[in-house]
């Protein structure tokens, strides 16, 4: 398969080319059903359509060839994450549990942000549901993240800067490396002024999805995003070791993420690790 690429067209077409497991890792990150033309104010030639004739029924149907084939493609260590909202996770959550079997589900991992309006008739929604499932329980890859911090009053630091804290029984120890990443996520959402914008509506930031690429798949492994708009997983998977396959609709969104790759710093280590599968 050809891999570092951007590919413009409808992704079931170019996933329909692809043969059988052949992604380690699948970031999806769809429209979320909002029911409008999504667009930046500054940049309104780069938007998409999120509407759906047929509302939430068309929107399902419109998900549903392409989440299957997503599975299809994952290798039998691989994992899929899919990146929704509080319109329709629920009604997806329910439809991944059928496509890929309740036991395979891992996670619902809550990306908690602070930007954006404060409604008054109800809690600000301030945050987006990602849900992660393995093609294979058990076989899949998983590598554990640190680097959150102690929520614990009290933290100490020894002679050498290792956080402990004091007890009856003396001191407790804490990982120098920080808390143990959870399914709660604070990452901040990109601001207007942030380095990393490119203007394309809906753009994660890159940190969400360095979490994901080091969590969920080693170097020289196939890192896809067949939603991929402005390509913020290709360019992580790219600084990261891995290899990439982007897919969008949108040619503006494809002309950004080629661009933004051109730019990326390449990771020139891409050796397999030991033991790999290719
Ligand atoms: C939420 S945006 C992705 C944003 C991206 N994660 C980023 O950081 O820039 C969803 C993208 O899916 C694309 N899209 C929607 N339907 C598609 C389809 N059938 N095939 C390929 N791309 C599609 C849209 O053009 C849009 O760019």
């Amino acid at each position: 398969m050809q891999v570092n690429r951007v590919v413009l067209g409808d992704n079931l077409d170019l996933m329909h080319t692809l043969p059988n497991e052949c992604c380690h890792l699948i970031y999806a990150d769809p429209p979320f059903n909002s029911n409008r033309k999504v667009a930046n104010r500054s940049r309104p030639d780069f938007c998409f359509d999120d509407r759906h004739d047929g509302g939430s029924a068309a929107y399902l149907q419109f998900l549903r060839p392409r989440l299957s084939e997503m599975k299809r493609l994952l290798t039998p260590t691989g994992v899929l994450y899919v990146h929704l909202d509080w319109r329709t996770v629920h009604y997806v959550k329910v439809m991944l549990d059928g496509l890929f079997g309740p036991e395979n589900f891992l996670n619902e991992i809550i990306w908690h942000y602070r930007s954006g309006g404060r409604p008054g008739r109800w809690f600000p929604r301030k945050h987006d549901t990602i849900l992660l499932y393995a093609k294979h329980v058990g076989r899949h890859f998983y590598k554990p993240l640190r680097g959150e911090s102690y929520r614990t009053r009290d933290l100490l630091y020894d002679e050498e800067g290792r956080p402990y804290k004091t007890t009856r029984k003396g001191r407790l120890y804490f990982s120098a490396e920080g808390a143990p990443v959870t399914d709660v996520w604070d990452i901040p959402f990109l601001s207007t002024v942030s380095s990393e914008r490119v203007a394309y509506p809906t753009q994660k930031p890159e940190a969400l999805l360095e979490r994901i690429i080091e969590a969920s798949s080693r170097k020289g492994d196939v890192v896809a995003d067949f939603f991929c708009g402005s390509g913020t997983t290709l360019v992580v998977a790219k600084r990261l070791g891995r290899r990439y396959l982007g897919c969008d609709g949108n040619s503006k969104a494809v002309d950004l993420a080629r661009q933004r790759l051109k730019c990326a710093p390449c990771h020139d280590d891409i050796e397999r690790e030991p033991g790999q599968s290719t």
